[in-house]
């Protein structure tokens, strides 16, 4: 719950088969507090085991996606304290175990552990006053919840060390030739575009979708060599599923298919 009584720190809506989580701590540009990413886990988790659901959103307010961990939470914490009791670790990296696609729909600020949060969903949509970067160094620390590692795979080393070490914040323009997201849309429509994307996404066959989104994270997370077998197990157990069977027969058959979504 938010400071605010009774206000929720994070806010979800339903749309259709997307499921959206909405940070809510203006007051604090959405600052990434205990609270707030321990409720965000329950949102995202919520919606994995829903059926109603096929992609989840979220999404911050115009001004900020998420200006961070939260500063003032964490400025009198001290190690070994801050290894004992995991800060960060497994609180900040629910979102990884979420089996359906997760869109960032970023306006706004998306600093430090705010960047990072977009950088640990599958798809970034960023609207065009979005600002990306790693101010940690700012404060004497470095980022902690994947930044180091998540931003030289997204944009390279250079532009990686540049932010990390300086701090310099990136424009929607600049981070989508960067590759850290994959398309920039007016500020007004970035919440309908992020509904359209995440409802495509839902309406397709589940277990293919779930497949497609391990297969790209092992490119990530393995070798070459290991990524191409998996995705060949994977490819290869599809031909098990009805879905298979029918998004094939619809093609020839000239007709749109009926997935099983539930
Ligand atoms: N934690 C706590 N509070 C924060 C915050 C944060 N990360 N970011 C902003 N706020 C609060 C401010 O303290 C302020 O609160 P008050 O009104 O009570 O003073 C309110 O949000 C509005 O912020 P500003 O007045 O600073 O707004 P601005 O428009 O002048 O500046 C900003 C916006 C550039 C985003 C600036 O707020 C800022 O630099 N924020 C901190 C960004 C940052 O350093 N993030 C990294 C955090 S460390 C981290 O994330 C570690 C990790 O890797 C996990």
């Amino acid at each position: 719950m938010s400071e605010a009584a009774g206000e929720r720190l994070v806010k979800t809506e339903r749309h259709g088969r997307a499921g959206l989580a909405r940070l809510n701590r203006p007051e604090a540009l959405n600052a990434l507090s205990d609270a707030l990413m321990a409720e965000l886990g329950a949102a995202l988790l919520a919606f994995d085991a829903d059926p109603e659901i096929g992609a989840i959103i979220i999404t911050g307010s115009e001004r900020a996606f998420a200006a961070g961990a939260d500063i003032r939470e964490m400025k009198d914490r001290a190690y070994p304290d801050t290894f004992l009791n995991d800060f960060i670790g497994a609180r900040w990296e629910t979102i990884l175990r979420v089996r359906k696609p997760v869109i960032a729909a970023v306006a706004g600020f998306a600093l430090g552990g705010g960047c990072e949060l977009a950088m640990m969903c599958d798809i970034v949509l960023a609207a065009d006053t979005a600002r990306f970067g790693q101010p940690e160094i700012n404060l004497g620390i470095i980022p902690g919840a994947g930044g180091t590692q998540r931003l030289v795979r997204a944009v390279g080393k250079a532009k990686a060390m540049e932010m990390v070490l300086s701090g310099r914040m990136l424009s929607a323009e600049e981070a989508e030739r960067a590759n850290l997201v994959a398309r920039v849309v007016p500020a007004a429509e970035l919440i309908a575009e992020a509904i359209k994307l995440a409802e495509r996404i839902g309406g397709l066959s589940p277990v293919a979708v779930a497949m497609a989104k391990q297969a790209v994270n092992s490119a990530f997370e393995t070798t070459l060599r290991a990524g191409i077998l998996h995705e060949r197990q994977l490819f290869l157990s599809l031909f098990g599923t009805g879905d298979q069977r029918e998004g094939m027969a619809a093609f020839l058959e000239k007709r749109s298919p009926r997935f099983r979504q539930s």
